[in-house]
């Protein structure tokens, strides 16, 4: 098991490097950037790219506040960052003022006006699946451009075409690709090629890309020049429009001016859960993250996980079986609150999560297959990034964005340079067939005209006492709502420091099929065992989630918890 670094041992060298540098220096400690824990004062930025992280800070610094910095962060990773970071696609906000107010924003991608529900199935009403995966026909109508207007109108300080400013450079200038970007784009060469025959920035004719090539986006550029000049107009009508439209019609897609000119984002009301004291703000539906969240807390909390340790046999056993029953309300219950009557309420109370847990079993793992979704009375190959941001002030913003599949459906719109979203595919195509991360759903999540697809993304803060005590959030698809959770409670419960709590190896159950998912050496032999002969199937696979994470210590130091699975980095000041 990895080492981890007890916080409380870190505060007292803290709280001792405070009181030294004080009387040595007379600093007030307000005008302290960085101590020499790595933890900073002034705010920090945590993004799957170095680059964008550089950008965000780079804002902060600049007198911006966090809704500064992440508009920022989004439009520089869809040029730094183009597997996730997106202008074609959508995401979800959570927002927490420094005076404690809450907010979030729902810029999920929507279904086209002229989307069935069996736009995917063949004659015989199989889905044809890749047929929501690839090409035109996957895209939903994009969110990420209404929804950073929207933020930056509602909290932004800096001017739009400032935060605009440094993609278009990026974009314009270039940047140098990564080792990890460059054997990424050889490898999709030929699917890029297949969807863009007239090539796209994304490929390259003459060769292959090495490491450090630079990656200009003249197009990109260009489009995000219209952008900064006319704010939504700029993507959803004119030049850029008409470009999305001509890129439809080559590919037999759906998107029409009408759909572009008709999509904004949406303010939802933020879902909050307590859990051992903390409390949790969250993503509401569209996303079924933030109810899965609490429900995952929740089904946890009356088990004593810290006695047991991490990754313990009891604490994978409770959460595996929590797991099970959450992700199977979610099959049944969740889908876009526009359209479907989602109960909330009731999957959210405590004693609905305590009587779900009820007929779990310790002696052996309860079969998926007898577990259905909770009766409710009432009705009411992967890419995703997320970016943690904190400010000066204490604000604090939690955005997770996708283009879903990795460079989504793979089309570039010709003549403007970006990736559309292959968001489709997060419909159930038919109830009960799994999605591309082996998801099922039913009639809360069956397509229809407008609607938006049911997404697992789980942006979220965590308040202690009243204050900031942790920026959270995670791509993973499916396993995006385990890896939030077992951050969390590896800092809660675990006494983990931001970093080691993102670091530490994760595992995944999500009803249907019925395995746990398994990083390499997150479970040691003795406990594989002991769970195998209780009936669970353990399944090794490669990484799960690639969390970017702040946490507020009690001294008001910033902690930064960027992934290694990825290129991350917090950069904070
Ligand atoms: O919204 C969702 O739940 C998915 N489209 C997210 C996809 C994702 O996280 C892929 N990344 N690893």
């Amino acid at each position: 098991m990895q080492k981890t670094i007890k916080r409380q041992t870190s505060y007292k060298i803290l709280s001792a490097y405070l009181v030294t540098v004080a009387l040595l220096s007379g600093c007030a400690s307000g005008q302290l950037g960085k101590n020499n824990s790595g933890e900073y004062k002034n705010g920090m930025v945590v993004s799957a790219h170095p680059e964008a992280s550089e950008v965000g800070i780079e804002i902060l610094k600049k007198g911006g506040n966090a809704i500064d910095a992440a508009v920022a962060v989004q439009f520089a990773l869809a040029v730094v960052y183009p597997n996730a970071g997106n202008i074609g696609g959508g995401g979800f906000m959570v927002y927490r003022s420094a005076d404690g107010e809450v907010n979030a924003l729902d810029f999920r991608e929507k279904a086209a006006k002229s989307a069935s529900r069996d736009m995917y199935l063949d004659s015989a009403g199989n889905p044809i699946i890749d047929k929501s995966l690839y090409g035109h026909l996957a895209v939903g109508v994009p969110g990420s451009v209404d929804g950073m207007v929207e933020a930056h109108k509602k909290y932004g300080k800096l001017s739009w075409a400032q935060v605009l400013q440094p993609a278009i450079d990026l974009a314009q200038n270039g940047f140098k690709i990564t080792k990890r970007q460059a054997g990424e784009l050889n490898g999709l060469h030929h699917k890029f090629m297949q969807f863009n025959p007239n090539g796209t920035a994304f490929v390259n004719l003459e060769s292959t890309w090495q490491e450090n090539d630079l990656l200009v986006q003249k197009e990109l550029a260009n489009t995000l020049k219209l952008i900064q000049e006319k704010g939504r107009a700029g993507f959803y009508e004119g030049a850029v429009a008409d470009s999305i439209v001509a890129e439809m019609q080559l590919g037999k897609g759906l998107i029409t001016k009408e759909d572009l000119k008709n999509y904004h984002a949406v303010w939802r009301k933020a879902i909050t859960g307590n859990y051992r004291g903390y409390k949790i703000i969250t993503m509401p539906p569209t996303s079924s993250g933030g109810i899965a969240l609490v429900q995952l807390l929740q089904s946890v909390e009356p088990y004593p996980l810290k006695k047991w340790g991490h990754n313990a046999d009891s604490t994978v056993q409770v959460i595996v079986e929590a797991e099970r029953r959450v992700y199977a309300d979610r099959a049944k219950h969740l889908g876009d609150p526009d359209f479907y009557a989602v109960p909330q309420m009731e999957l959210t109370n405590p004693e609905y999560n305590k009587n779900r847990m009820a007929n779990f079993n310790w002696a052996a793992a309860t079969p998926s297959s007898a577990v259905l979704a909770g009766e409710v009375k009432g009705k009411e190959h992967e890419e995703t990034t997320h970016y943690s941001i904190v400010d000066r002030e204490g604000n604090a913003v939690s955005i997770t964005t996708t283009l879903n599949g990795s460079y989504g459906s793979l089309v570039a719109v010709k003549g403007a340079g970006f990736l559309l979203n292959n968001e489709m595919d997060d419909f159930s195509v038919k109830p009960g067939a799994p999605n591309m991360y082996g998801l099922v759903g039913g009639e809360a999540n069956a397509i229809a005209p407008n609607k938006r697809m049911l997404s697992s993304m789980t942006p979220s803060i965590v308040e202690k006492d009243g204050k900031l005590f942790m920026v959270v959030g995670t791509p993973g698809g499916s396993t995006i709502i385990t890896s939030v959770f077992q951050t969390i409670i590896n800092v809660i419960d675990f006494d983990m420091s931001m970093q080691s709590a993102v670091a530490a190896k994760k595992f995944h159950h999500q009803w249907l099929p019925d395995e746990v998912y398994v990083e390499k050496d997150a479970l040691d032999s003795l406990t594989t065992q002991k769970l195998k002969s209780k009936g669970y199937i353990i399944s090794p696979r490669g990484p799960i989630g690639r969390v970017d994470a702040i946490l507020k210590t009690k001294w008001g130091y910033y902690q930064g918890g960027a992934d290694p699975r990825g290129d991350d980095k917090a950069i904070g000041y």
